[in-house]
């Protein structure tokens, strides 16, 4: 198995980069975001409290993100290996997984961290939400929650794989194909070794 976290503030391109990685590698995409969002579509009670909090731009439970992952992890028992995209966003978050995939003998072998600027960050959300239909995207206040909790709680999960010299930092901007290059490059590394 060869597993990958996709990492990255609000609109640094991890929807956008997940979709083409999964196509060249055979991985199996886990978006937390898109696991809460189809919660949401659905009505579910999870659906309808998690709502409340995104809608917010703050993050949901680690329980039930990390509940969400590992009920994926085991509904997918063949896949090759999966790119993680939104998950993890906490330091408890990342050591869960950890252990999960422990119990798989199959560990990350790389965080790939996309470097965006906070200016480009807000342009592209503000501009996404004009048809996205994300009630997250819509407005300025909550598009900047979103970032503020990203340094608050999620950059630490960077230093928790740092330790482990798993961290790729490549730059977000520019065309999605050079950036495309950019991360396949750092995956075809690890893959070699
Ligand atoms: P989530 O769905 O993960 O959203 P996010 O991290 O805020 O990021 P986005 O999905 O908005 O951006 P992205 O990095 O995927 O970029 P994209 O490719 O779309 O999370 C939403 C909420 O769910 C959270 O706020 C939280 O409440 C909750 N949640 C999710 N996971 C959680 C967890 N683990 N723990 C707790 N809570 C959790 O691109 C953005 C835009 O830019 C697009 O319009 C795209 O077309 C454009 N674009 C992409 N690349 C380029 C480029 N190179 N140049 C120009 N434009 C570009
Ligand atoms: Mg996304």
């Amino acid at each position: 198995m060869f597993n990958i976290i996709l990492f990255g503030p609000p609109g640094s391109g991890k929807g956008t980069q997940s979709e083409k990685l999964i196509q060249k590698y055979g991985l199996k995409h886990l978006s937390t975001g898109d696991l809460l969002r189809s919660e949401i579509a659905n009505q579910t009670a999870l659906g309808l409290e998690a709502k409340k909090v995104m809608d917010k731009g703050e993050l949901v439970p680690d329980e039930v993100v990390i509940g969400m992952i590992s009920s994926a992890i085991d509904a997918n028992v063949d896949a090759k290996g999966f790119l993680f995209d939104g998950f993890p966003r906490t330091a408890a978050q990342a050591e869960a997984l950890d252990k999960l995939l422990a119990l798989k003998n199959a560990p990350i072998a790389v965080m790939l961290a996309l470097e965006v600027s906070e200016e480009e960050l807000i342009t592209r959300l503000m501009k996404r939400g004009e048809t996205s239909g994300r009630s997250d995207d819509t407005n300025m206040e909550t598009i900047k929650a979103r970032i503020a909790e990203y340094h608050k709680k999620t950059t630490a999960v960077a230093d928790y794989y740092q330790q482990f010299e798993k961290v790729a930092s490549v730059k977000g901007e520019g065309s999605i194909e050079n950036i495309f290059g950019a991360l396949c490059n750092e995956i075809d590394l690890r893959k070699e070794q």
